[in-house]
């Protein structure tokens, strides 16, 4: 044994092997973690600092998806402070949230998303979660389905989508494929080809739809196409996720940018909802979301439920406070809420002239090329069409940063800019 023990550890110093940390003959770098291979760098984030290293005073960062006021700073909504104010002067304890959140929060978050008459959040078949966000709600949602739904389904994405979603299905080991979505040629939806996919989607799968204002296209089907995408969808007998990370962004109203969603519930989809009002609310950080399940019955609820809180019980124990009653303060206090549905139109509304300004900043500088989809587009992201070489281009000589798939934020886009980024786009495109 002793024999053993001490060839073993000539092998491991000779190597450098893990072993020889466990012998103490020599101590790597890293006791634990030498082995551990470098991950790839978020996308997002590592354009953002990129822009921040760039010293040219002409810089533009229209990488990020976080609204920016006409100056380029970040906007604190007037209804998000007043909600602040009242809340500090409740005087209100830190005791722990619920599992689940507290049940005022999450009640009004699913009436917003549904609408205050909705037959389907009036019954008690429905599960309610305060989540970490529009990504938590995302991953709990999906994790639930990979422990709790029909073995071996495929999610179903949009192609293209917000990158973290195969993400997140690939954490937790969820096959996932692609149907169509977006049509190159018109910039717009392609809806034949989303239909001809759908028709062909294994039953029973889960398909994830983006409720409103698409990121990364800001292509967004119209109500009459939403219509055809539910009886398709009901026919293949799928099971609808909707991700509803930007209510009231695309129109400047919430309720036609729940079209969608109440249309599926209208039609007896018993959909699973993932909201976040980082966006809406201005609240990114503070981490605010929620995911609803319909469940048809308030027994199935009731048993939902219980499984979603052993797996909140498990990850994070129960959900922070503070976001979340910020979101029910202003959603429950009507004079709040009219604010908030003012704040969310005034950043809605910035956004589309900055979409007029930027087409026509192009157009008026002779480009040939046709521009429409930036006015067509909607919500905070714009596909522009810009093609790798262009977009490098933009970087490099005009210190405009954006994804390499020409994908901009139009919310990064100000008075200020905007005849600089359209000029540039004007030269690099023609
Ligand atoms: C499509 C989509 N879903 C969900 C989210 C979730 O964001 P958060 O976790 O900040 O709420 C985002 C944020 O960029 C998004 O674009």
């Amino acid at each position: 044994m002793a024999q053993a023990l001490k060839k073993l550890t000539v092998q491991a110093l000779k190597h450098k092997s893990p072993e020889s940390v466990i012998y103490g003959t020599r101590r790597a770098a890293s006791q634990f973690w030498g082995n551990v291979e470098m991950g790839p760098p978020d996308v997002i984030l590592g354009i953002t600092e990129a822009y921040k290293k760039d010293n040219d005073p002409k810089k533009v960062n229209l990488g990020v998806g976080a609204y920016r006021d006409d100056q380029g700073k970040p906007f604190i909504l007037p209804s998000v402070r007043k909600a602040e104010s009242i809340i500090h002067g409740k005087g209100l304890n830190h005791e722990y949230a619920p599992i689940g959140g507290e049940a005022a929060y999450t009640s009004a978050v699913a009436e917003l998303a549904f609408g205050e008459c909705s037959q389907v959040i009036q019954n008690k078949s429905n599960a309610f979660n305060n989540t970490l966000s529009g990504t938590g709600a995302l991953r709990l949602g999906l994790e639930f389905v990979t422990k709790h739904y029909a073995k071996n389904k495929e999610v179903w994405l949009s192609s293209p989508t917000w990158g973290n979603h195969p993400q997140i299905c690939n954490t937790l080991g969820l096959p996932h494929k692609k149907y169509r979505y977006f049509d190159s040629k018109t910039n717009g939806f392609d809806i034949e080809g989303a239909l001809e996919d759908i028709c062909k989607i294994p039953k029973g799968s889960i398909i994830l739809l983006h409720a409103c204002a698409h990121n990364p296209t800001g292509v967004d089907p119209k109500p009459e196409e939403w219509k055809q995408l539910s009886q398709a969808i009901k026919d293949r007998e799928l099971f609808p996720f909707f991700d509803m990370a930007y209510q009231g962004f695309a129109t400047g109203s919430v309720d036609n940018d729940a079209f969608a969603l109440r249309q599926f519930a209208d039609d007896g989809h018993q959909v699973m909802l993932a909201q976040s009002f980082a966006k809406n609310m201005g609240l990114y950080g503070e981490r605010v979301g929620a995911l609803t399940l319909l469940c048809g019955d308030q027994e199935s609820a009731a048993k939902v439920m219980s499984q979603l809180k052993i797996m909140i019980r498990t990850m994070y124990s129960n959900p922070p406070l503070y976001g979340s009653r910020l979101v029910k303060e202003i959603l429950t206090n009507n004079e709040l809420k009219q604010q908030w549905l003012a704040d969310v139109k005034q950043m809605a509304d910035r956004i589309i002239s900055m979409r007029t300004q930027l087409r026509s900043g192009i157009e008026g500088a002779g480009n040939k090329q046709k521009w429409n989809h930036i006015t067509d587009q909607i919500g905070m992201f714009c596909f522009t069409g810009l093609k790798p070489d262009q977009v490098a281009r933009l970087t490099k000589e005009f210190h405009i940063y954006l994804t390499k798939d020409g994908r901009i934020s139009v919310a990064g886009i100000s008075s200020k800019n905007v005849n600089y980024v359209a000029e540039a786009i004007h030269k690099v495109t023609s």
